[in-house]
């Protein structure tokens, strides 16, 4: 039988696990229907898992676990049981998020903290735990869904917490491209523009609706992420809905 392909054009599908944050709805939902339909095998880091189970409907190759960003300890055992329950993790994909509002003239600092704690923090615990099996994998993928509000101020209507969290997850996301590069490890901030979405609903200086990205569109990029060789590292993917200077 001839060796495996030590570099092969694309990575292969089959045989490789993936877990998932937030996964109940919105862009999470559409990351995990899509990967699924892959061929991809899926651990799914849920609030509710019973209304998620339902929801999404995946017939096998997909388990259902407890995790909720707000609660320290969550991550670990949501990364324990999907490596438990695989044997192995080739990919993690930080997509929980929320998005709280307050200005400089109304400040709020709870909504801050659960921003810090969901968008940052929660990333940065599963990043930890899941690395030792990320790297044993050879081509371990990090994708942690970042936003266009993680690359700059677009003007005063930007969502002030939310757009300090987004600048701190893709400082984390470049600090995790080190801390696993020597052993294959790749890691991107997908910088995905106004997706039509609970999250922004109602939100001042959005992109109008039409324009929109669609959470399929977005998860379509999540896909080609994960079938890249570990040569063709992609540290960030900025995927706006409007035009501006830098990207
Ligand atoms: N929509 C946009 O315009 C846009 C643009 C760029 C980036 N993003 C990012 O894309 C990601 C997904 O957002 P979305 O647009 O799909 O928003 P969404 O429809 O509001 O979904 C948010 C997801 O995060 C989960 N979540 C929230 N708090 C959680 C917690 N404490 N623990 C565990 N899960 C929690 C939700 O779970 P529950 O169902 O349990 O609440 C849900 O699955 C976020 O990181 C967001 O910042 C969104």
């Amino acid at each position: 039988m001839a060796p495996a392909d030590a570099s092969p054009a694309v990575l292969p599908v089959d045989g490789r696990v993936i877990a998932i944050t937030g996964a109940s709805r919105g862009l999470g939902a559409a990351i995990a229907r899509r990967l699924h339909a892959d061929g991809y095998t899926l651990a799914l880091g849920v609030r509710d898992v019973a209304a998620t189970r339902s929801r999404l409907d995946l017939a096998g190759r997909c388990t259902f676990h407890h995790f909720d960003a707000l609660d320290a300890g969550s991550a670990d055992v949501f990364i324990d049981e999907a490596i438990a329950a695989h044997g192995k993790l080739d990919g993690l994909i930080n997509n929980a998020g929320v998005l709280r509002r307050f200005s400089f003239d109304h400040p709020d600092e709870r909504a801050l903290d659960e921003m810090w704690a969901v968008n940052v923090k929660a990333p940065f615990r599963t990043i930890v735990r899941a690395l030792p099996a990320l790297k044993a994998s050879g081509h371990g993928r990090i994708v942690n869904i970042a936003s266009t509000d993680a690359k700059r101020v677009r003007d005063p209507s930007a969502p002030l917490g939310y757009v300090m969290s987004k600048h701190a997850l893709l400082a984390l996301s470049h600090a995790a491209k080190f801390a696993g590069w020597e052993d294959g490890v790749r890691v991107t901030a997908l910088c995905p523009g106004a997706i039509d979405t609970e999250l922004i609903a109602g939100l001042p200086g959005a992109t109008p609706a039409a324009n929109r990205l669609k959470p399929e569109t977005v998860a379509e990029a999540v896909s080609l992420l994960l079938r890249l060789p570990n040569a063709a590292t992609v540290a960030e993917m900025v995927m706006n809905t409007r035009l501006e200077a830098n990207f």
